[in-house]
């Protein structure tokens, strides 16, 4: 096919061993865009889904919704961070790019990770267009069925654990060890490294960072990194301050709130159904340095808000992504923000992601008959 002459189309040479010469034609890939940022050199191969620079979009309706709820006038600018449209529905693309490109660097025999989904679907498709094996172990019966199929139709060796998620992490953490692969969880400091992306690309697109980022917190890996990017740009001269970083889990799995980690989490926001987060040091930090807060809100909330993404802004977003969005309803209902300010949600990941959830929540269509009149009875009903 001939490659279209207009847009900043590009071509390179490959490098490494295993991966072909990559093309991009449209946006950059999310290295390649923040290549000096980025601990990546020459010798590193690129392995991209064009990857990053998600929408950032205001969200006047939402704003509207919040003014009802503390019942005066705001001026509160809300932004939400559609990671949901990463190649692969979620935020883990961005540290998976990093991951998986230096995995191929030095010379891996294969990549591991635990997830509740996400991460398994990105660690199988970054691994399939490098051409190296991915071994995924996921909690049984928990994670939803959007992640599952994009793992498996990948081409990834997938294991579902009878246990949850912290019991799957320590065990691909022995496995990564003794079987010598490379562990592709938030662990693997690559990834902490890409996802500081989402960061900067909210301080290119506002000038400077938010007064508050609102963020859902499992493993606690994107908490971590948000914070650390933030402080990256401040330190190179972007904007003069820093947001409060406001971390929300689910009530039913808030290990970081509680302060102790949980042995049995639940909750129907299976993407954050974690008890024992890998960087609770991390989160901790970015919550006590930026002097923001880590809280928790119920399913009825997640839910409430999940709604709310979709019929008030028409971005459906995964249930864990709206643990963002149900803190910041929260913390208005609580008068916790100043009435004026710049206020980011991350969506961590697509509602697609977890088409159950959405039917169940919602109203099921009407069936009639294939007939006019019967159409007609339905619409004026
Ligand atoms: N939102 C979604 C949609 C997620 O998939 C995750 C984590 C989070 C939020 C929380 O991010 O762990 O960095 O605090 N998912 C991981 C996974 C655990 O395996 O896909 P975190």
């Amino acid at each position: 096919m001939r490659r279209q002459s207009s847009g900043p189309g590009r071509r390179e040479k490959g490098v490494g061993s295993g991966v072909k010469a990559p093309v991009y034609s449209g946006k950059l890939p999310l290295i390649e865009r923040y290549r000096s940022f980025l601990p990546v050199s020459k010798k590193t191969p690129v392995v991209t889904l064009q990857e990053g620079d998600t929408p950032l979009l205001r969200a006047s309706n939402l704003e509207r919704h919040l003014e009802q709820i503390s019942g005066q006038s705001l001026g509160l600018e809300v932004y939400l961070k559609y990671d949901g449209a990463n190649p692969t529905g979620s935020f883990k693309d961005r540290g998976m790019t990093m991951a998986i490109s230096k995995a191929m660097e030095e010379g891996t025999r294969g990549v591991i990770c635990a997830s509740t989904g996400n991460t398994s679907a990105s660690a199988a498709a970054y691994a399939a267009r490098a051409g190296i094996r991915c071994f995924v172990v996921i909690p049984d019966g928990n994670i939803a069925m959007g992640k599952l199929a994009q793992a498996v139709m990948a081409g990834a060796k997938v294991i579902a654990v009878r246990g949850n998620f912290d019991q799957a992490l320590a065990l691909v953490r022995e496995a990564a060890e003794g079987m010598k692969l490379t562990l592709v969880n938030s662990i693997n400091p690559y990834r902490i490294e890409g996802q500081k992306s989402a960061a900067w690309e909210i301080v290119d697109a506002l000038g400077s960072a938010p007064d508050f980022h609102f963020i859902p917190v499992g493993n606690a890996g994107n908490i971590t990194a948000h914070w650390l990017g933030y402080k990256d740009s401040l330190e190179r001269g972007q904007g003069s301050a820093l947001p409060k970083m406001m971390g929300f889990q689910a009530a039913g799995a808030a290990p970081l709130v509680d302060g102790a980690p949980v042995e049995n989490p639940e909750t129907l926001a299976t993407a954050i159904r974690i008890g024992n987060p890998a960087s609770w040091d991390g989160a901790v930090r970015a919550r006590d340095e930026s002097g923001g807060r880590i809280g928790k809100v119920t399913d009825a909330d997640i839910i409430e808000a999940y709604r709310l993404l979709a019929s008030a802004e028409g971005l459906f977003a995964e249930p864990a992504s709206a643990a963002s969005v149900a803190g910041l309803l929260q913390a208005v209902a609580r008068a916790e923000l100043p009435r004026e300010g710049k206020v980011v949600c991350t969506l961590t990941g697509h509602g697609l992601k977890d088409p159950e959830r959405a039917i169940k929540t919602a109203t099921r269509p009407a069936v009639v008959d294939a007939t006019f009149d019967a159409l007609r009875a339905e619409l004026d009903s």
